[in-house]
C-alpha cells in the first residue's frame, strides 16, 4: 500500500531523558546557540548567565564594551562561580567560595595568598573562554572547540528561506529595541515548538485571529513553504495588530516588496525570527528538560517607536495569542508522546512534509543511540 503520509519520530524521542541528553551534546553544546539580546547588557560589567545544553555560560561586557563568554566555572575547586541570573558588576567576579577573583576579559586578577604563588598563570587558570558572536543584536556562544561555520549555519538559514541576506538586513534588527518581552515556561519538548513552528496545517484551527490578518494562512500552507515567500496581509488589514488596525509603521529599510507581508524563519535549533514591516518577534528557545522548554520571546520595535512610549500592546497581542495558542497545542500533545498509542509516532500530511526533513536532521545529528 502506498501513501502520501510521512511517519514521525517514534514518541521516546520527545519523553526519554537519553534522547535529551543525546541532543544536549551533539546539538545545543556543538551549534551556534542565541544567548542573550546585546542591549541587556549595556554597560562594562552587566553579565547574564544562561543554560547551554549542560554548561552554564556567564556572558559579560568588557572595558572595552566588548561582549564575552565563559563557562561559569571556577578555576580553582569548581564553584558556580556566578549564581545570579543577571546583574552588574564593578570590575569583577568573586567567587563566592575561596575569593578568587577574575577580571571582566575572564584572567584570574586576584586570590587569597596568590603573591606566594608566583607560578600561578593568571590567563591559564583564567575563567574558560566560550566562542561568541554577535548578530542582529543578539550574542550567539558555541561551546564546540571546533564551531561550524556561523555563515553557514545561522547566516544559512536565513538565505536558504528568504533567498538571501539582505532581505533580512532591511530590516537592521541590531539597532531595534525590545517593547516587550514575554517568557513563556512551556510543558512541551523543544521540538514540538520546533514543529509547530514550521508548518500552518493548524493555523485554520487554532489562529482565528492570525488567519484574519494573513488570510493565505487559513489554506494550512506556511509561510515557511515557499523560499522567499512571505504571506501577505488581508485586503483592509491596516497592520500585523489583534485586530488588524494599524501598526507602528513601516520600519525605514523595508522594502515595498516586503511592505503588508510576513515572514517566518526557523534558524536552528532554538530561533525563530517573525518579519513584519513595523516590527520583529524574535523567540528564543532554552531547552529545561525533556518535557519543558522555556521560551523567550522579544518584541522589537524602532528606538524612536520605543522611546516615544508608543502603545504597541494591539501589536504585542497579535503573537502574544498565537505563541499561547501554539504553546497549548504542544502542551497538548506532549503528555501523548509516553502513551502506547504513539510508541511508533504518527504522520505528517504533505503540507508538513518540511517537518519530515527537520526529523532527518535530528536524527542524523544524534547519529546511533
Ligand atoms: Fe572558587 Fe575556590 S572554588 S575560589
Ligand atoms: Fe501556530
Amino acid at each position: 500500500m502506498t501513501t502520501s503520509l510521512i511517519p514521525t519520530l517514534p514518541g521516546h524521542f520527545y519523553t526519554d531523558p537519553a534522547v535529551f541528553a543525546q541532543e544536549q551534546s551533539r546539538i545545543f553544546e556543538t551549534m551556534w546557540f542565541c544567548a542573550v539580546r546585546a542591549a541587556d547588557l549595556p554597560t562594562p560589567g552587566s553579565f547574564k548567565s544562561v543554560q547551554v545544553g549542560r554548561e552554564s555560560v556567564l556572558i559579560v561586557r568588557g572595558r572595552d564594551g566588548e561582549l564575552r563568554a565563559f563557562l561559569n566555572i571556577c578555576r580553582h575547586r569548581g564553584a558556580k562561580l556566578c549564581t545570579e541570573e543577571s546583574g552588574q558588576v564593578k570590575r569583577a567576579f568573586q567567587c563566592p567560595y575561596h575569593a578568587w577573583t577574575y577580571g571582566l576579559d575572564g584572567r584570574l586578577v586576584a586570590a587569597p595568598n596568590l603573591t606566594r604563588m608566583p607560578d600561578l598563570d593568571r590567563v591559564e587558570y583564567g575563567l574558560v573562554p566560550v566562542r561568541l558572536r554577535e548578530w542582529i543584536g543578539y550574542a550567539w556562544v558555541c561551546l564546540a572547540d571546533e564551531p561550524p561555520s556561523f555563515e553557514d549555519d545561522v547566516m544559512g538559514a536565513v538565505t536558504e528561506r528568504l533567498g538571501a541576506l539582505t532581505a533580512i538586513d532591511s530590516y537592521r534588527i541590531d539597532t531595534l529595541r525590545v517593547g516587550r518581552r514575554i517568557t513563556y515556561d512551556v510543558r512541551a519538548n523543544w521540538k514540538l515548538i520546533v514543529e509547530n513552528f514550521m508548518e500552518c496545517y493548524h493555523c485554520a484551527t487554532i489562529h482565528p485571529e492570525l488567519t484574519e490578518v494573513l488570510p493565505e494562512f487559513a489554506d494550512g500552507y506556511a509561510a515557511q513553504y515557499y523560499v522567499g515567500h512571505g504571506a501577505e496581509f488581508g485586503t483592509g488589514i491596516e497592520g500585523f495588530t489583534v485586530d488588524g488596525s494599524a501598526g507602528l509603521g513601516r520600519l525605514p529599510g523595508v522594502t515595498d516588496g516586503q511592505d503588508r507581508r510576513y515572514y517566518a524563519v526557523t534558524i536552528k535549533p532554538q530561533v525563530f525570527v517573525n518579519l513584519v514591516p513595523d516590527h520583529i518577534i524574535l523567540h528564543r528557545m532554552y531547552p529545561v528538560a525533556a518535557d519543558r522548554t522555556v521560551v523567550e520571546c522579544d518584541w522589537l520595535y524602532s528606538e524612536e517607536v520605543v522611546a516615544s512610549g508608543r502603545d504597541v500592546s494591539r501589536s504585542v497581542e497579535l503573537f502574544h495569542r498565537v505563541n499561547v495558542q501554539d504553546f497549548d497545542a504542544c502542551e497538548r500533545c506532549q503528555p501523548a508522546m509516553g502513551s502506547r498509542a504513539y510508541a511508533r509516532g504518527g504522520v505528517l500530511v504533505p503540507s508538513e512534509h518540511h517537518i519530515g526533513a527537520f526529523h532527518d536532521w535530528v536524527v542524523a545529528r544524534l547519529g546511533t543511540p
